[in-house]
C-alpha cells in the first residue's frame, strides 16, 4: 500500500477535507495541491510567480467531464501550472433548483484533475468566496439583454462576479473557457477589459460525446430516453450550417426550432443566429462573416445549450 503523499493546504482541520474526499481509497498517491482558503492559494502561488513559473486557469462548477479536462490539459501543456477551480457559484443561478439540483461528484473531480496532473485546485466554499453580501451591477449592454442573458435574469453578472474574484485571486497568465458556452465566453472578455486583468482569455472548441451532443454536466440529469433525443440538437446545427448560404437566417432558425421539437421530449427556447463579436443577430449568410447559431433546449427539466459556426 502506497502512502498519501497529497498537499491539502487547508487551515482549520487537515485531515477532515482529505477524509470527506479521498477516505475511500487507500492507495493512490496524489501530486496536487487542494486549497479551500484563498489566502493560502495566494500565497503559494505568489511563490510560484516570483520563482519565473505561468499559470493557466481553468474556472469551472465541477462534475467535470472531458470538456473540462480538455481545458485543463492545454492549461497545462501552455503554463508551467495548471490550476483548476470547482466551486458551484450559487449568484449565477436563477433558479433555486437548477441550483440544488446540480451534480456535485467532489471526490471523482479530484481524482480526474489528479489524472489530467492539474497542480492545484481551488474549492472554496460558499463563505470564502462570498463574506459579504454581493453588490455589484455589471454593464455588458447588448451582450447580456439576448439569448442567455435574456430567459436567465442576473446570471451574467453572477457568471461576471465570480471569474472576477476568481482572477484577482489566482492572477493568471491565461484562463481556458470553452465555446460551447459562447456567450459566456464573451462576457468574459469583455469583464477582463472592463477591470483591467492582464489575464489572456483563451476560448477552446466543444467537446462531444461520439453522437454529437456537447458533453455537459448538466447531461448526467438526462433520462435515458431523454439521452437518445438529445443528439438532435448537433444534428439540427450541422444541417442550419448546410442550409444557410442558400436561404435567410430566420427560415433557417425555423427549420432548427423544426427538427428539435419534431422530438416530443424535447423544446427550444430560443434559437438565435449572431455576430461572434457582438451577438447582434445576422439577417443573412454573407461570404467571410461569421455567424454562430446559438440554441436553448429544454429536455423535461433539463436545460442544454450549444452552438455552432455555420458559415466557416
Ligand atoms: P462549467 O459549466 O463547469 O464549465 C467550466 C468551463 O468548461 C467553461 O469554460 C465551459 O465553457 C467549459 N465547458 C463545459 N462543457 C464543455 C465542452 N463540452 N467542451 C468544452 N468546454 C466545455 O461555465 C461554468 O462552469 C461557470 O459559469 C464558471 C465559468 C466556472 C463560473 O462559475
Amino acid at each position: 500500500m502506497q502512502n498519501y503523499s497529497f498537499f491539502c493546504y487547508y487551515s482549520n482541520n487537515h485531515y477532515s477535507f482529505a477524509d470527506l474526499f479521498f477516505g475511500q481509497w487507500t492507495d493512490c498517491r496524489l501530486h496536487m495541491r487542494i486549497f479551500k482558503e484563498r489566502k493560502l492559494l495566494t500565497q503559494w502561488l505568489r511563490g510560484e510567480r516570483s520563482a519565473g513559473k505561468t499559470i493557466g486557469f481553468v474556472p469551472t462548477m465541477g462534475a467535470l467531464h472531458a470538456g473540462h479536462l480538455a481545458l485543463v490539459h492545454r492549461a497545462r501543456r501552455e503554463n508551467d501550472l495548471g490550476v483548476c477551480s470547482i466551486f458551484v457559484n450559487p449568484i449565477q443561478f436563477d433558479k433555486a433548483d437548477d441550483l440544488a439540483t446540480y451534480p456535485r461528484m467532489p471526490a471523482k473531480d479530484l481524482a480526474l484533475l489528479e489524472s489530467a496532473e492539474c497542480d492545484a485546485v481551488f474549492c472554496p466554499d460558499t463563505e470564502e468566496m462570498y463574506p459579504e453580501k454581493v453588490q455589484k451591477k455589471f454593464d455588458f449592454g447588448h451582450l447580456d439583454k439576448v439569448m442567455e442573458g435574456k430567459h436567465r435574469k442576473g446570471h451574467f453578472n453572477g457568471v461576471a462576479i465570480v471569474v472576477d474574484k476568481l482572477f484577482n485571486i489566482v492572477t493568471p497568465h491565461r484562463a481556458y473557457f470553452g465555446e460551447k458556452d459562447f456567450q459566456q465566453l464573451q462576457i468574459i472578455r469583455t469583464m477582463v477589459k472592463m477591470e483591467g486583468h492582464q489575464t489572456a482569455v483563451v476560448g477552446c472548441p466543444t467537446v462531444r460525446e461520439s453522437d454529437g451532443l456537447a458533453m455537459s454536466s448538466r447531461n448526467a440529469r438526462l433520462t435515458s430516453e431523454q439521452r437518445k433525443e438529445a443528439p438532435r440538437i448537433y444534428k439540427a446545427l450541422l444541417k442550419a450550417k448546410q442550409l444557410f448560404p442558400a436561404q435567410s437566417a430566420e427560415a433557417t432558425q425555423l427549420q432548427v426550432i423544426s427538427d428539435i421539437n419534431a422530438s416530443p421530449l424535447l423544446e427550444v427556447e430560443y434559437c438565435e443566429i449572431v455576430c461572434p463579436d457582438t451577438l447582434l443577430p445576422i439577417k443573412q449568410f454573407r461570404n467571410g462573416k461569421v455567424a454562430v447559431c446559438c440554441v436553448a433546449v429544454y429536455a423535461g427539466t433539463v436545460r442544454l445549450i450549444d452552438n455552432l459556426a455555420i458559415n466557416s
